[in-house]
């Protein structure tokens, strides 16, 4: 795994959207795998400074979003769909049609998940899976567990996690109790994974992710057997 030891969340975000203009620049019909949270929303915004600037082109760029709330409108402003086209596709050139998110509205999650998976499957590898982590080590909503799903999948969401995002919700009862997500190999295929992390809150998780063990009750701890894992973290993920 590489570290990349930011000062800043400013200097997180500029190294991350550095990764992203990167691959966009050598590879302009890329796949990305983005992610959702507070986490990526500075890389996010550097990226659309640099669109605006002419410095990147998303015009051949497709996407594949890691969850989705569920049961969750896509005119909700805390649904996912939402979230990428505030912080991102309002603002930049990605095709509509090349974009994917998992989709809450639907009454058949189940059918709903495996054709993201095929989806995904009939795309391609993804090139960089953009990645937060969750205080309790969660990767998508991929939840602390004896065992963990590989393929996309639908997941009730743990206490920790309803608590954790219920700070976008006017009250915790309004967090949708389920999600769909990618699962951990749908997340492992991909050819290169980013992973941001900043602040307290993060260090257990990030401090397990950088020991010797690989357990599903810290889901992000499997990132270790990818070999092309990239860590972009400030000093207060990183040392507590
Ligand atoms: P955050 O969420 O970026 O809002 O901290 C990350 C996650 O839960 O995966």
């Amino acid at each position: 795994m590489k570290l990349i030891l930011c000062k800043t969340y400013e200097e997180m975000s500029m190294a991350a959207a550095d990764e992203i203009s990167a691959l966009v620049a050598s590879n302009p019909c890329c796949t990305l795998g983005l992610a959702t949270g507070s986490t990526p929303i500075g890389m996010y915004r550097q990226l659309i400074n640099r669109y605006k600037k002419g410095e990147i082109d998303f015009s051949g760029v497709t996407t594949f979003n890691l969850d989705e709330y569920y049961p969750i409108s896509r005119e909700n402003d805390q649904s996912y769909y939402h979230f990428m086209h505030q912080n991102l596709f309002d603002y930049v050139n990605v095709p509509k049609e090349n974009i994917h998110i998992p989709n809450g509205e639907v009454s058949d999650p189940e059918t709903e998940c495996q054709e993201y998976e095929n989806l995904l499957t009939a795309n391609g590898q993804i090139d960089l899976q953009v990645l937060g982590i969750g205080q309790n080590g969660h990767i998508g909503f991929n939840e602390p567990d004896s065992s963990l799903w590989a393929l996309t999948h639908i997941t009730d969401l743990t206490e920790s996690t309803i608590q954790a995002n219920s700070r976008f919700f006017e009250k915790e009862e309004d967090v949708p109790k389920r999600a769909l997500t990618m699962g951990m190999v749908t997340i492992l295929k991909s050819k290169k994974i980013l992973l941001l992390a900043n602040g307290k809150n993060k260090h257990e998780a990030i401090s397990a992710l950088l020991d010797d063990r690989i357990t599903t009750s810290v889901p992000a701890t499997l990132l270790k057997t990818h070999p092309d894992v990239v860590l972009i973290c400030d000093g207060e993920a990183y040392y507590g």
